[in-house]
């Protein structure tokens, strides 16, 4: 955009819907006198955290409960890892749970659930905490303390909060794995973390569907995980599912005699809080670690700031907790802001394109924050479907997860926002912990952007040699303070940690995301700069998906690139050269099944193979390795040679 050409502004006309570039949003007046933070203090906490950032951040933390509080805000003397609130005692349980009891949050709604067939559960902060007592106590008496670790494999019902919450109270570790993960993806990350707990759900609906959990968590424990002491099953689907081993103990049966209160583990700033993998440029998926205090201090601000949260909130993030998005957003980031929940077991298109307008409508949200896959996959069914339901309660949007098209973000803005509630466009990663770049309720908004750092984050867009690239030039984002929230470690990988995110040197954390900012210092995030794909908003790195072809019989070499798809942004591409005897069979198209069943086994649903093309030979450089961007070109229409040895 150029300098001082005129530009629209304020709410968005019919006419309007056409993308123009020179698009900018305000807020309206109500939203800029009753944000938690107006312009102006936003101005002055930018202005503070750069002339004293320790205080800043310090500040932030004294809003929270600690047992004990810190002796350092930030000790980085061994930087890059970074250790925030050092001394500090704390639970991000006390936080989320314990305080509320003794404020008048203790009757609030804390939780509202939705099943997919209809089916409704809620809890208020004092049933929330009971019940995880509970689980807290089970736990304990299964022989779980600090430090070890828990693996949840688990669909979107309360006993997944439960679970985590649990698991934090007595200072155990959780591990989530989305549940779209297969068996083989399952038994990789239990045997990695070594958990010694399992806990999982017969089944849960989706899209109409019964998924079976229980059968996936029988494969993945089959000869090996000899870790795994105890699967904690809980009964959502009714399934007939097998309990026979001594291992196995329905969820009901494990809490019923427990008592309702439990102590609450004075766990140390770094103990780790939870292990998420996230896929990353080698084979091997990460185990990233969060830790109580850091973590909590970024949620903190994110939900009173970045959404505003009221004591009426209604909050809604439709992330899976399997997924960074659920665990900040649906668990921990609005418990500790003590705002009221909602939780949705099932599909978005079930029964019919409106299940989440319906949503929106019987409860009351107010803060709708969900990713631009969910919206483009509901505007392709038409407006009629958000308006059958009455939208008004909404006051906040938000998105999550890629970059968002100006399109998009226009439909969610009128069909949903009804031209009054600003999209907030918040990037952020499971490194990061919590939200980094996005707007305020009451910053001037253009479409696409995902506009500046929070105060007391400060990134910058650079070369490969770290320098500052210029406005309006793309370049990789890299985050140039420490935040609190920042992951603490690669589980297992401490060597990992360092060559992954700091190859620049400790002042510059590597997103891995191309950037670019323009004239009026706004952001513009462009996608991934390395070999990780974006399918629905899920990171797949190429590698593992081809090291997955590559332990099929019928793969002599595989190549993954992604290619752009109008719902999931992007879905991944296999060029496979076959093995000579299975090259020489007639039938492809059954080759092609059995390859993409295999990768569903090996990787799971969550990985989306559009199409498989075979080839006869793929393009590596000098020392081997595969120059996906020649298939990239190929893919454009582009003639290459895929033979050919191509320079570095
Ligand atoms: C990657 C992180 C953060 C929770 C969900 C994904 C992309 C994230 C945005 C956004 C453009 C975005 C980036 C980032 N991303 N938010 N608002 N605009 N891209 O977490 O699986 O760790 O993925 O998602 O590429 O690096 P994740």
């Amino acid at each position: 955009m150029k300098r001082g050409l005129p530009r629209k502004e304020n709410a968005m006309k019919e006419t309007d819907m056409a993308y123009s570039e020179e698009l900018v949003f305000r807020p309206l007046p109500q939203l800029v006198i009753e944000a938690n933070v107006n312009p102006q203090e936003f101005a002055t906490a930018q202005a503070s955290a750069k002339a004293d950032f320790l205080g800043y951040w310090e500040d932030a933390a004294q809003e929270l409960d600690w047992f004990h509080k810190w002796d350092t805000v930030l000790d980085d003397s061994e930087a890059p890892r970074y250790h925030w609130f050092k001394g500090a005692q704390c639970n991000i349980v006390y936080n989320a749970l314990d305080r509320h009891i003794e404020t008048a949050n203790k009757n609030k709604l804390a939780l509202i659930w939705e099943g997919e067939a209809g089916d409704t559960k809620k809890y208020t902060y004092y049933e929330l905490y009971r019940e995880v007592n509970k689980l807290a106590n089970a736990m304990r008496s299964l022989g779980l303390g600090k430090g070890d670790r828990v693996v949840l494999y688990m669909p979107l019902i309360p006993q997944t909060m439960m679970a985590m919450l649990a698991c934090a109270k007595i200072g155990a570790v959780h591990c989530a794995v989305f549940a779209g993960f297969s068996a083989k993806a399952l038994r990789q990350r239990i045997t990695e973390v070594e958990a010694k707990l399992v806990v999982t759900a017969d089944g849960f609906y989706r899209n109409g569907r019964i998924v079976n959990l229980k059968a996936t968590v029988d494969e993945a424990l089959v000869g090996g995980c000899d870790c795994v002491e105890t699967v904690v099953v809980v009964n959502r689907a009714k399934l007939d599912v097998d309990m026979g081993e001594a291992r196995d103990i329905w969820y009901d049966a494990l809490v019923r005699q427990e008592r309702s209160d439990a102590a609450t583990e004075i766990m140390n700033s770094d103990d780790p809080l939870f292990i998420l993998h996230t896929s990353g440029t080698t084979g091997e998926p990460k185990g990233i670690v969060h830790g109580h205090a850091g973590y909590m201090v970024g949620l903190h601000r994110s939900l009173d700031w970045v959404f505003d949260i009221k004591p009426t909130d209604i909050f809604w993030c439709t992330g899976d907790m399997g997924w960074i998005t659920g665990h900040s957003y649906v668990v921990y980031g609005p418990l500790i802001a003590g705002t009221t929940t909602v939780m949705y077991e099932g599909h978005p298109l079930y029964p019919q394109a409106d299940r989440m307008w319906d949503i929106v409508a019987r409860y009351g949200v107010t803060v709708l924050y969900t990713a631009p896959t969910v919206i483009r996959m509901l505007m392709r069914y038409g407006n009629q479907y958000p308006r059958m339901h009455d939208l008004s309660t909404l006051r906040l949007l938000a998105s999550v997860g890629e970059p968002i098209s100006p399109d998009t973000w226009l439909w969610f803005y009128k069909y949903i926002g009804h031209s009054q509630c600003p999209i907030l466009d918040t990037w952020w990663q499971t490194e990061t912990g919590g939200c980094m770049i996005t707007p305020f309720p009451v910053s001037v908004l253009k479409p696409g952007s995902v506009h500046r750092p929070m105060p007391g984050i400060e990134v910058d867009i650079v070369d490969e040699e770290g320098n500052r690239v210029e406005d309006g030039v793309a370049g990789n984002l890299v985050v140039t303070k420490p935040w609190p929230s920042m992951l603490l470690d690669i589980f297992g990988k401490p060597e990992m940690h360092e060559a992954t995110y700091w190859p620049l040197g400790p002042g510059k954390y590597w997103a891995g995301d191309i950037a670019t900012r323009d004239e009026d210092g706004l952001i513009w995030i462009h996608g991934r700069s390395d070999d990780v794909m974006n399918i629905a908003g899920h990171r797949i790195g190429n590698v593992e998906l081809e090291n997955a072809f590559l332990a099929h019989k019928a793969v002599a070499d595989a190549a993954v690139i992604g290619i752009p798809d109008k719902i999931k942004g992007e879905v991944a591409k296999a060029f496979i050269v076959l093995q000579p005897e299975f090259a020489a069979l007639d039938d492809h198209n059954e080759i092609i099944r059995m390859l993409k069943t295999h990768i569903r086994k090996e990787v799971g649903p969550v990985a989306v193979i559009r199409s498989v093309e075979f080839v006869e030979a793929l393009p590596r450089t000098r020392s081997g390795k595969i120059v996906r961007r020649v298939l990239k070109a190929r893919e454009a229409g582009l003639e290459v040679d895929l033979g050919a040895v191509v320079e570095d």
